[in-house]
């Protein structure tokens, strides 16, 4: 693994790599024992969208680690907001850090920060794909039914970023999943045509009765990602009745999991009910985040 950009571009080894590698430096920490394989490295956290996860975790992280994160707000404060071509940033921030994280809005800008800068490269998110919060989910219902294999998963919502990421996961690990998505908010045509030909069972719905039915685990997001804020009101018409409410909890199979990536906008994906009843679950994906991050960064910077 050179970057970190998308899942599709991680072989289902590899994931189990970071999986492992996140697992073993969660414990590590619980023991007070993080390994400082990061001294002496600079990794730079780019920014063109908000964040309270990734953010806060990626300098938490590098800290116990040895290294220091710079926070470099793209939005308002980098060149590249007054139109400084990705390409030289790429090149410049390349000489000066070891690895750079970057959240951003379209996928072909993590890709050319990957292909200028000559140093690996971490998607924070984008449009397209969030990789790190997908392994992260990947970890945690590893971590609560101690496998992937077999399990029975399903995402309610938005065709976006994260549906996108897992269905690429989950399918690669050898778990079953049913997307419920309304008609013009599916996933991208490239996600859907390796769902369809990758051999494992995937289904694409516009019913989400039928995507929580026997789900063992239920996967949800916002409706209206950042970027988007113009459409809410028009979202909150085309999502109505794809809330993961009671009701929708009761058809699936027992001690189903629940998991978001937060920030969870209640009433609307996600009823208070259901966020407070799956908090543990919510609030321990949130905490695997930091050692999703600390795996991808000792696999990228320092040989695990
Ligand atoms: N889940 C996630 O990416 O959270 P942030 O937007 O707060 O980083």
């Amino acid at each position: 693994m050179k970057h970190l950009l998308k899942l599709g571009d991680l072989s289902p080894e590899e994931i189990l790599h970071v999986l492992d590698t996140a697992d073993q430096l969660k414990r590590l920490h619980q023991a007070g024992q993080d390994p400082k394989v990061l001294t002496g490295k600079s990794v730079a956290l780019i920014f063109n969208k908000n964040s309270t996860r990734t953010r806060t975790s990626f300098e938490v992280g590098i800290y116990q680690m040895g290294g220091q994160g710079t926070f470099l707000n793209a939005a308002t404060e980098l060149q590249i907001a007054r139109g400084e071509p990705i390409q030289d940033t790429a090149r410049v921030l390349g000489r000066y850090y070891d690895a750079l994280v970057y959240r951003t809005y379209r996928q072909s800008e993590v890709e050319a920060l990957a292909q200028y800068s000559g140093v690996p490269v971490i998607s924070g998110m984008t449009d397209y794909a969030h990789p790190l919060q997908v392994l992260t989910d990947l970890m945690t219902v590893r971590e609560k039914l101690g496998r992937l294999e077999g399990v029975r998963a399903a995402f309610i919502g938005d065709g976006y970023n994260m549906a996108n990421s897992l269905i690429v996961g989950c399918l690669k690990m050898g778990m079953s999943l049913t997307v419920a998505c309304p008609k013009g908010y599916r996933p991208a045509a490239d996600v859907l045509m390796f769902a369809r030909s990758c051999g494992a069972p995937f289904c694409l719905t516009d019913n989400p009765d039928e995507a929580a039915r026997g789900a063992q685990v239920l996967f949800t997001d916002v409706w209206t990602s950042m970027g988007m804020e113009r459409e809410a009101e028009r979202r909150r018409r085309d999502f109505a009745g794809y809330t993961l409410d009671a009701a929708r909890m009761a058809l699936t199979a027992p001690g189903c999991l629940v998991q978001h990536p937060l920030p969870a906008h209640r009433g609307e994906e996600i009823t208070e009910e259901v966020l407070e009843a799956h908090a543990a679950e919510i609030f321990d994906e949130a905490e695997n985040r930091l050692h999703v991050e600390k795996a991808v960064l000792a696999i990228l910077l320092a040989g695990y």
